[in-house]
């Protein structure tokens, strides 16, 4: 679409005042449709005739600015009068904001000192046939409007006794438009809302509410007060051992509310940013406080639920809640590290690590498309892919399991939904994101030099290190293999020529066996059959069982072991051990974080501490979703519902239940493209029984039972 519209920003404003842009116009006749086609840099609110136009929270959402920046269309007929009023109010958002907020770069000032401002055009249709574009320019007037600030990671400042003046006249900004894009993903949206559980007064003696569940969004007050009454709110996920407020993991993120009361009763939630947050503290607040005075509004993208999962023990059902609240507190337009400290950034090595648990959980195809072609916007000169998506630290050194979301995102997106668009969209970025490799390494076929994360958090980090034990180029170079695969793979699907990519495997994976013959810790045995390089997988794999024994059958790994340790397991008759670690409680263990009361996916195994302590406070996410990566094997493994690549999307399938004891019973479904597919089973006595619903043919293997079905529910016993 052509704009004729001009960008318009609010010239001589104050530094962190939103403002209002606004226009007023009588229609020239009845209106048969009217649409309206708006964007803005920051984030923006309109309303026409004082009603809020469309659901969009935040939008336009957050892309690669400098080269995609979408726009939205609202059918906004029936909000039309003869005389009308439509304004905008817009907030710095991701866009001229100071993320990230733990380091200073030259990139950072340039984004945090972008002028904010909108581009928009009413399109009327007339009864009478004729047309006319109210588009944004010199004719739109801007005022201060009640919003005295709002950024990403700081919170909002909202004067409710401002009477707002939207006469000063609108300025032109010289922003490109080559950028425009329709909208792609999903909007964002406030998709639930948590009511205050209780009102409490801690042993500080300050005021903390507590919604019992970590959220992200924003918080709904009523309050009756005085105008000019002050109130203040602060964020935390986690109350302090003595059961104080505390947010000092927070970082640099001020995450707080300040609003100045009107007189009378009044109702309120920020519009313009976001708190990942379980608790609230009232710094300021006037009058008695009632748990029904605060609801917590979660906002999230407008992903579909399509997987759910439930057993026979409740510690492993509240796990299985927190995966997907995890889920849903970091699917904020852009999948994001953590939604509550100085980052919430589209870190790479943790959506890879997820994306499948992601798939099967929501319909994320939207959602992935979007960020991946976001990707590749930034994708670098010479094909590195930089850690976070949109790049907000072009500084870093591509890194190992990070960039390699370029492969695994769009091939999982593919395998779930079976679409080969994103192959064929991200094929270039793909191949582009080998190739650097190939001329950033030291070494011919392996990738050695470079700087890495490794196996990020891995417990066998030696002390004061954030890095696994695992050898950086032994992780490095399996991902180096495994991206060509993929690359390969996807070739093959598009019908394009991989031939040189198979050479460069195969040489890969020749020089890995000669430069690794002997695997060193859990995670290395991991990758090294995960991605099929070890020649002998099934003596890696049991040699990986020993070790986790020996280890006291417990996890060691991190960001890059976890999410395929136990299939691994599972999948070469290790499934016992697989349990065992599924369903330890000491830690370190999945449960561990479930007994501290967890209701989302923490960054460490052990953000509080047997003794009650915290892990750090410089580093030390509540909600981190990468390790809640474990519920692909609950559908996949322990339930058995397995994709396969030869009928990507679930046109067929294979269900292959791994059942155990200590679970009970297990009931895991997944609403495929083609229909749901079910498996549940349960052990009556000794025995089990399964019961398959399941909406494409599939292939039932049970024990040592093989049979091939049409759609349809079946019931089997072993
Ligand atoms: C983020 C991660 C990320 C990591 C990489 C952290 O600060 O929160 O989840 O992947 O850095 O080093």
């Amino acid at each position: 679409m052509e704009f004729q519209a001009k960008w318009i920003q609010a010239p001589d404003k104050q530094e962190d005042v939103c403002p209002v842009f606004c226009k007023t116009w009588k229609n020239a006749g009845p209106v048969k449709r009217a649409e309206l086609y708006l964007t803005a840099l920051g984030v923006y609110a309109a309303r026409l005739n004082g009603e809020r136009i469309g659901k969009f929270v935040l939008a336009p959402g957050w892309t690669v600015y400098e080269k995609r920046l979408q726009y939205q269309i609202y059918d906004v007929t029936e909000m039309l009068k003869e005389e009308n009023e439509l304004t905008v109010t817009v907030g710095k958002g991701w866009f001229s904001s100071h993320m990230p907020g733990w380091m200073e770069s030259e990139d950072k000032t340039r984004r945090a000192n972008r002028p904010t401002g909108i581009l928009g055009e009413l399109h009327l249709e007339y009864e009478d046939g004729s047309s006319a574009v109210i588009p944004t320019d010199e004719t739109w007037t801007w005022g201060e409007s009640p919003v005295r600030f709002s950024e990403i990671y700081d919170g909002e400042t909202y004067d409710a006794t401002a009477s707002v003046k939207c006469d000063a006249p609108a300025a032109e900004l010289d922003w490109t438009k080559d950028i425009l894009i329709p909208q792609e993903g999903e909007e964002i949206r406030e998709k639930e809302r948590v009511e205050a559980q209780s009102v409490i007064i801690t042993p500080a003696g300050e005021t903390v509410i507590d919604f019992g569940q970590e959220v992200t969004g924003y918080v709904e007050f009523t309050v009756d007060a005085k105008a000019g009454d002050e109130i203040q709110i602060l964020h935390g996920e986690v109350l302090d051992q003595n059961g104080n407020f505390y947010n000092a993991n927070y970082r640099s993120a001020k995450a707080e509310i300040h609003y100045t009361c009107r007189d009378g009763l009044q109702t309120w939630h920020p519009m313009l940013t976001f708190f990942g947050f379980r608790y609230i503290k009232l710094a300021k607040f006037p009058g008695e406080v009632k748990p029904e005075q605060f609801t917590a509004i979660v906002v999230y993208s407008d992903i579909q639920k399509t997987g759910s999962l439930s057993c026979g023990r409740p510690e492993v059902n509240q796990l299985f809640s927190n995966i997907f609240w995890g889920q849903k507190g970091n699917f904020l337009d852009v999948p994001t590290d953590c939604p509550q400290r100085d980052e919430r950034l589209g870190w790479t090595g943790d959506a890879q690590a997820f994306v499948k648990t992601a798939s099967y959980n929501y319909d994320v195809e939207k959602f992935f498309k979007k960020w991946l072609h976001d990707m590749a916007a930034c994708q670098r000169a010479d094909g590195g892919i930089g850690h976070v998506i949109p790049d907000y630290l072009p500084d870093g050194t591509p890194s190992a399991a990070w960039g390699d979301a370029a492969a695994i995102c769009p091939w999982q997106i593919y395998l779930t939904y079976g679409n080969k668009e994103v192959l064929a969209d991200q094929f270039d970025c793909m191949k582009k994101w080998v190739d650097y490799i190939t001329g950033a390494t030291t070494t011919e076929y392996l990738w050695t030099g470079g700087e890495h994360f490794g196996d990020w958090l891995g417990l066998d980090a030696p002390s004061g290190s954030y890095k696994g034990s695992s050898r950086e180029d032994f992780i490095a170079t399996a991902y180096y293999a495994y991206s060509t695969e993929l690359v390969i793979k996807a070739g093959k699907v598009l019908g394009e020529d991989v031939s040189s990519y198979e050479t460069l495997y195969a040489n890969i994976v020749k020089t890995f066996r000669e430069t690794y013959p002997v695997y060193k810790t859990q995670t290395e045995h991991v990758l090294a059959v995960y991605f099929h390089l070890a020649e002998d997988l099934q003596k890696t794999a049991d040699a990986l069982a020993d070790l986790v024994e020996k280890d006291g059958s417990q996890i060691m790994t991190g960001f890059v072991g976890t999410p395929y340790i136990l299939h691994v397991l599972s999948e070469y008759g290790h499934s016992e051990l697989a349990y065992t670690l599924f369903l330890r409680r000491k830690y370190p263990s999945w449960l561990f974080s479930v007994d501290q009361g967890a209701t989302t996916i923490w960054e460490h195994w052990d953000g509080i501490m047997e003794n009650g302590e915290f892990w750090s406070t410089d580093m030390n996410s509540f909600n981190h979703y990468a390790y809640g990566a474990v519920a692909d094997w609950v559908y996949e493994k322990a339930a058995g519902i397995r994709l396969l690549e030869e009928a990507p999307g679930f046109e067929k399938v294979k269900i292959q239940p791994m059942t155990d004891k200590r679970l009970g019973w297990l009931d895991a479904s997944i609403n495929t493209r083609h229909g749901k597919i079910s498996s549940k089973w349960t052990y009556v006595g000794d025995k089990v029984r399964y019961d398959i619903s399941t909406a494409v043919p599939a292939t039932v293997v049970i024990g040592e039972q093989e049979v091939c079905v049409e759609p349809g529910e079946y019931t089997f016993w072993s």
